[in-house]
């Protein structure tokens, strides 16, 4: 069967490489105004339902399952990342790979661990080559993301890497600005810190995500106190 327009593009895309596509020969790219919304009722089993029939951007095209996330819903801590890798789009869990088991260890040590948390990313499908998520696709997940938000109502998100945070809190500022202190998303507190994938690749700056993750601790037991 002969690829489809959206799949040569996600395909060309993979390999860093742009296409030019005129106006008119352009295969109509999901409509996100008019996908369904996400109903503000939508409980769990109909928010994962929708999360995996979901085909609001092309990325649908290319995943190969959809991310939904994980964790206990009712978490005290939220951990929002950027978006699946290969192994999480092969797998179906975000942060499964080498740095999800170093999110793990993390979390385990301010006694979060994997089951008493609820992991999920801003985009529930694999961008292809790990590029960075296109607006368009950061904002047609987004009332995914929302709900899931709204239904745990976390005492705490922990927006980890760059673009979590930055899409979060609508900024553009680096990380080493946007960590240390204390941020909110609505009435709900938000700490952010490095990516651990950036944490394999620079150790040195773990000590800084520790910080982080105390500040994070702080917050909630300043919140029960
Ligand atoms: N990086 C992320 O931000 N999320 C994942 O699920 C995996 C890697």
């Amino acid at each position: 069967m002969l690829p489809t327009e959206h799949q040569r593009r996600a395909y060309l895309d993979a390999l860093g490489i742009d296409v030019w596509v005129p106006r008119d020969a352009a295969e109509p790219e999901p409509d996100i105004a008019d996908a369904e919304p996400v109903p503000e009722s939508a409980d769990w089993d109909t928010l994962r339902d929708a999360v995996a029939g979901c085909t609001r951007c092309a990325l649908c095209e290319s995943r190969t399952q959809t991310v939904f996330g994980v964790g206990n819903p009712d978490a005290d801590w939220m951990i929002i990342g950027e978006a699946p890798g290969a192994e999480e789009d092969r797998r179906g869990e975000p942060f499964v790979g080498r740095a999800g088991k170093l999110l793990d260890e993390m979390l385990r040590a301010v006694g979060q661990g994997r089951d008493r948390a609820f992991i999920a990313n801003i985009l529930k499908c694999r961008p292809p080559n790990n590029r960075d998520p296109k607006p368009d696709e950061s904002a047609a997940c987004r009332a995914y993301l929302e709900r899931q938000i709204e239904m745990v109502a976390p005492k705490i998100i922990l927006a980890v890497g760059r673009i979590a945070a930055q899409l979060l809190l609508d900024s553009d500022a680096p990380v080493g600005r946007m960590r240390g202190s204390l941020h909110h998303l609505g009435d709900i507190p938000l700490v952010v810190t490095y990516h651990p994938a950036y944490l394999l690749r620079s150790p040195t700056q773990k000590r800084k995500a520790w910080d982080d993750l105390c500040l994070a601790q702080r917050v909630i037991e300043g919140a029960r106190a």
